[in-house]
This record gives structure tokens, sequence and C-alpha cells, in this order.
């Protein structure tokens, strides 16, 4: 079976950047010139998805005015002859068919993934985070759909962490397939350098078969009263297979202050209309 459906779990509070998050949904922060959230619905797109729900909460009615159509602001721009932005804004309005889901309380990762249950309507779906920005030549839910579509079994993206990426992340108990694909035996939540099965994490992209809701259901809320995506996938394994893919490209973990650095400095890097000016000022910024 194909994929079409995309959930983009969108209705946290983005704790780690307050207080820029105060007022504006962290999916909203820019990076060069487009919003975290655009960034995620570009990589959906481009990977063949083009239905897409957003899973959001109070406060963040932007984040689907962000897709939406703007009769007034396409008139302006037409009326000014700004042909380029106008282009620019219709190709964001056509990226994709936006669902607004919405999430009436913050209970964790899984929860927010269940309320996409009826949008997804019984079809495998993939599942990205905007908190992370993957820059690959691929895609990285296009390579998590390739291998979907061989094993037609659940499939998470995964990368290699350090001793602090083990107390951020999902850590998988892998068994090594191939090169880059593993297949998963165990999984635990952020479990610190001790107790971790191993240095591969999961990095905020999976492709899902439906069953997983089921699964999501039965899992119980962990000691903060969130239901853990990890958690879930852990109980779908007893029954299904789950693959691992070691994705080929560079992510950079926005939902930390740091990683959002590192994106905007290298992304800018990578625009050739910023490129050279920009590594003068960052060389200059140096000798200060
Ligand atoms: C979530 C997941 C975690 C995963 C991470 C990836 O954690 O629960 O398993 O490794 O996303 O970005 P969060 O960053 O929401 O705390």
């Amino acid at each position: 079976m194909n994929i079409r459906k995309a959930v983009i779990p969108a209705a946290g509070f983005g704790t780690r950047f307050l207080p820029a998050s105060k007022a504006l949904p962290k999916e909203m922060l820019n990076v060069v010139d487009k919003p975290l959230i655009q960034y995620c619905v570009e990589e959906a797109a481009g990977s063949g998805l083009d239905k897409i729900g957003i899973v959001t909460s109070r406060g963040k009615a932007v984040l689907e005015d962000h897709f939406d159509r703007c009769p007034e602001l396409e008139a302006l721009l037409e009326e000014k002859g700004q042909v380029d932005l106008l282009e620019e804004v219709r190709r964001v309005q056509g990226l994709a068919e936006i669902t607004a889901i919405r999430q009436p309380q913050a209970l964790g990762l899984g929860h927010a993934i269940l309320m996409g249950e009826t949008f997804v309507a019984g079809e495998p779906f993939a599942a990205l985070t905007p908190d992370d920005i993957y820059d690959c030549e691929t895609p990285c839910t296009r390579q998590l759909v390739e291998v979907f579509l061989e094993k037609q079994a659940t499939v998470i993206v995964l990368g290699r962490v350090d001793r602090e990426g083990t107390k951020k992340y999902g850590i998988v108990k892998p068994k090594p397939l191939s090169d880059r694909i593993f297949r998963i035996l165990d999984m635990a939540e952020k479990p610190g350098p001790e107790k971790a099965f191993s240095d591969l994490g999961i990095l905020g992209r999976y492709v899902f078969t439906p069953e997983i809701f089921d699964d999501i259901r039965e899992t119980p809320p962990d000691g903060r009263g969130e239901i853990q995506i990890t958690d879930a996938i852990r109980l779908h394994l007893r029954s299904r297979p789950v693959y691992g893919l070691l994705f080929e490209g560079r992510r950079f973990d926005c939902g930390d202050k740091f990683g959002y650095l590192e994106a905007t400095v290298r992304l800018a890097l990578k625009r050739p209309e910023f490129r050279d000016r920009f590594r003068s000022l960052l060389e200059s910024a140096l000798n200060d």
C-alpha cells in the first residue's frame, strides 16, 4: 500500500524556547526565511505526501493561516508587480492539502498522533515533528517511505547520538539487516547513558501502519502523565515488525536553542544570495 498522508504534531507549549514561544507558536520560529513548520510541510510534500494533518492547540491557528490562501495579499503583490513574492506565496499555499486537527490537552506525542486517527482513516501514514529540520538530498521522510514500501511495516528514522543524546531521544535496541536498515527489537524513551541499548536515537520521523492507533490507546501515561509514542511503538513491536533506517543527510535539532542556531548558520551559508556576505560576517564577528 502506498502512503499519501502525514501527521505533524504541533500542539506543544514549546517550553524549551521560552520566552520566544510564549505568544508565538514555536513552529512559527523563523530559520533563514521560513518558519519551522514550513520546512516540515515541504519535506512531507517533497516525499510525495500531499495530505497533511497538522495537530494544533489553542492559540495556534496561525499555523493553518500560514498555508491558507490570502486573496488580499495576492491582489496586493499582483498590483505592485512583485511577481517573485507572489509566486512564492502561491507555492507555499499549494504545497499540500492541509487539515487542522485539534489536540484539546497537551498529553504527549503519542496522544497528539492519536488525534490524527480520523484524518488518517485506516491508511499507513508518516509522522514528522517540526522540531527537526532535515537537510537531505532525498527528503528524510521519502527515505523512510522507500523502506515502508518494501517492508509494509512501521519504519522509524535513526541517527547516532552521543551520551547526552541518550537523555534527549528515544533509543532503540537494533538488529542490523544491512548498513542502514535495522530490525528493532526494543526501545526506551530517553533512558540516559547507563540504560541505553545503543547509540541509535529516534529522531522525529516515523512511518506507521494504522494499527499504531490501537497501540497508542493501550499505552499508559508515563510519570508526567504523557502518552509517549516510544511506549506505543514498544507495544506495537509485540505483534508486528518495526524497522529503523539510518538516514542519509543532515539533521538540525531545532527543539533546542543551540540546534536552532546551528540550523540558521548552516542553512544561511548554503544560500547563494547570502553565502559570501554571511561568511564574511561570521569571520568578522569571530574576531570581535
Ligand atoms: C520526542 C520523542 C522521542 C524522540 C524525539 C525526537 O521527544 O518522544 O522519542 O527521540 O521526539 O525529536 P521530545 O523531543 O518531544 O521530548
